[in-house]
């Protein structure tokens, strides 16, 4: 990846601005001293976008995203960190020095584009052989299964020819050399010669969410084995992050997305007029995709075969949708097996009726469980009420959860008391803050970040920064007690070290200190760390009384913490001085009133 100084980045995000940028996407309003607009990160119906003109920051009260002008880039069109900027530096007319890149980065970078060529060239070619006299069983195989040329077109699907080294031949007439070649993933290098993976088969080029051809999926005209050969995954694709359709889906405002199993059943939906299908690679759902589709929808419906594995796969999709803040619901397709047999029997209008009856994704799960009981059985009827109040757990809003409750209560013909008590039961098993807990300790081991606060302190931190952000004159009357040295992560320490030196120099630019990092991640994660509020509206002594609890626990944490791993004793003297002190004065008299 290229690194930018932070002098270029600030340069290209000082003179992108935000509102423009933004606006280019999206319709916004002005209000207040804003715009306000439609979230194209999750689908709604009134405004909860805001931009912000002085602070260069977006967010959504809705969906929870925010950032910069950057980040609105990375999350939107999907580019990695040096696109966003290049595509800015463009559109500002800077121009961005090459020789940034070392010489391993500039391989690199050089590698993915020619990786994109390739594919592309492919693409192109297994095209134009469907298209040929050499394509006629390919093209007659699609025809076949119902479709047009327009959509053959619109998908560009192909063929592979017989003859197992077509492509490779084109490609090395076309100068690409066997490094590159063999990092595409689509040839087989042995010691007898080099064979193209793929023949005879249908081709379905896989595409990113920005129309970048990425890989294949190829089929065997027949009953041949498997039946599906995929790339493998290469420096440019990535299962687990892309979806079959999304470049399609992701356009105009759909109410929700499709999601189903195969790549046919994709292309019958589209072709049919239902434009949301997308599918995932080949492999399980993944939680990255459904961090994707969030981006562009609130609500997936699933189209899983309806066959063991398909229920399966739709029993693993609906915690992941619902932990990425999507609502799922089921579509049951019987008596056939996908969408794309659906609708060749039944036709377009039967399966919106289908998706509008889409069963709850819950309850979907509950039948499922339900399966495995006897419910004439009163001991094994027992056990599945116990599992149902476990699973009601999931959820954390308390009237969701009533309302649940009360439905199935009713239909397993329970008083809802006893299940209610239940729930509670198994609630009070599980400690406090437990999930999110854990969510947070997976993000930080994936980030190989180990030593872990406790996720209350964190809450506090990003308050505390959020606060500083929102009333600076606060920063005069913290500064003594609270240094970036208290902040005991280090993401959270450099990001006060970033803010303190603003509030300083008296010109505070969040959108600054979420460019100064160049991971998508970190800068998602600094985003949030600024748009922490203190839930509900407080009254000016409760607010001061809030900011007060604040700096004290951070400050006690901090120096609980030090103490713990000082091991000067002198030092360790001077940090017992301060906590005693600390805990004496129980009080620090911040006002919020001025300065
Ligand atoms: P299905 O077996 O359900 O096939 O696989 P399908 O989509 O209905 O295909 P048709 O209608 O028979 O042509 C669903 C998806 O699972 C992956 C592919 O992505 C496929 O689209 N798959 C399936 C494989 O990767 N390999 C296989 O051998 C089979
Ligand atoms: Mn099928």
């Amino acid at each position: 990846m290229a690194r930018y100084s932070q002098e270029q980045i600030e340069e290209v995000r000082s003179r992108s601005d935000i509102v423009d940028v933004i606006g280019s996407y999206v319709r916004l309003k002005r209000s207040g001293s804003g715009y306000v607009g439609l979230c194209p990160f999750h689908n709604e119906k009134s405004p909860s976008f805001s931009v912000s003109p002085s602070r260069q920051m977006y967010k959504c009260f809705g969906c929870g995203v925010g950032g910069n002008v950057i980040t609105f880039l990375m999350e939107y069109e999907n580019y990695t960190f040096p696109e966003a900027m290049e595509h800015l530096a463009q559109r500002a007319g800077i121009e961005l020095p090459k020789q940034e890149l070392t010489s391993r980065e500039k391989q690199q970078e050089s590698l993915r584009a020619s990786l994109l060529e390739v594919n592309k060239k492919a693409a192109r070619y297994y095209y134009g052989v469907l298209k040929s006299s050499r394509g006629t069983l390919g093209y007659e195989y699609l025809r076949g299964r119902g479709l047009t040329d327009e959509t053959i077109l619109r998908f560009g699907l192909g063929y592979a020819g017989q003859g197992g080294g077509e492509l490779y031949r084109y490609l090395k007439q076309e100068g690409y050399d066997d490094r590159i070649l063999q990092e595409s993933g689509l040839f087989k290098m042995e010691e007898r010669g080099v064979y193209d993976k793929f023949w005879n088969r249908v081709m379905f080029p896989i595409m990113d969410v920005n129309n970048r051809v990425i890989g294949f999926g190829g089929r065997v005209m027949g009953d041949g084995k498997p039946k599906y050969l995929n790339s493998p995954e290469t420096k440019i694709f990535d299962k687990s992050r892309n979806l079959f359709g999304l470049n399609y889906a992701k356009k105009g405002r759909h109410k929700n997305i499709i999601l189903c199993e195969g790549y046919m059943d994709v292309i019958a939906l589209h072709q049919a007029g239902f434009t949301n299908a997308v599918a995932s690679l080949g492999t399980a759902f993944t939680e990255q995709q459904a961090n994707l589709l969030r981006r562009y929808t609130s609500e997936v419906l699933l189209t899983y075969d309806s066959d063991g594995a398909g229920v399966k796969a739709a029993m693993r999709a609906i915690p992941i949708l619902r932990r990425a803040g999507i609502n799922g619901k089921v579509v049951h397709m019987e008596p056939y097996k996908d969408p794309d047999e659906f609708i060749s029997n039944l036709g377009a209008k039967e399966f919106a009726q289908r998706m509008d009856k889409a069963q709850n994704s819950f309850f979907f799960e509950i039948q499922i469980l339900e399966r495995e009981y006897s419910m004439a059985d009163p001991e094994q009827k027992t056990q599945f009420i116990h599992e149902m109040a476990r699973k009601l757990l999931v959820f954390e809003d308390k009237i969701q959860r009533d309302n649940y409750q009360e439905a199935l209560a009713a239909q397993y013909n329970i008083r809802i008391e006893d299940l209610k008590r239940l729930v509670i039961r198994y609630g009070n098993q599980m400690p406090e803050g437990y999930q999110e807990a854990m969510e947070d300790r997976n993000r930080r081991q994936r980030r190989g970040n180990s030593p872990e606060p406790e996720k209350g302190i964190l809450y506090s931190y990003r308050l505390l920064l959020s606060w500083l952000i929102e009333e600076p004159e606060l920063y005069g009357q913290i500064k003594d007690t609270i240094t970036p040295q208290d902040f005991m992560d280090g993401q959270y320490r450099t990001v006060a070290e970033l803010l303190y030196r603003q509030l300083e120099e008296g010109e505070v630019i969040p959108a600054r200190i979420i460019s100064h990092f160049q991971e998508a991640e970190e800068q998602n994660a600094v985003a949030a760390m600024f748009q922490t509020n203190l839930k509900g509206e407080l009254t000016l002594p409760e607010r001061e009384k809030a900011v007060n609890e604040l700096v004290m626990k951070i400050k006690e944490y901090s120096l609980e913490k030090q103490t713990g791993q000082s091991t000067d004793l002198g030092e360790l003297q001077r940090l017992i001085d301060q906590r005693k002190e600390l805990q004496g004065r129980n009080k620090l008299h911040i006002s919020l009133k001025d300065g």
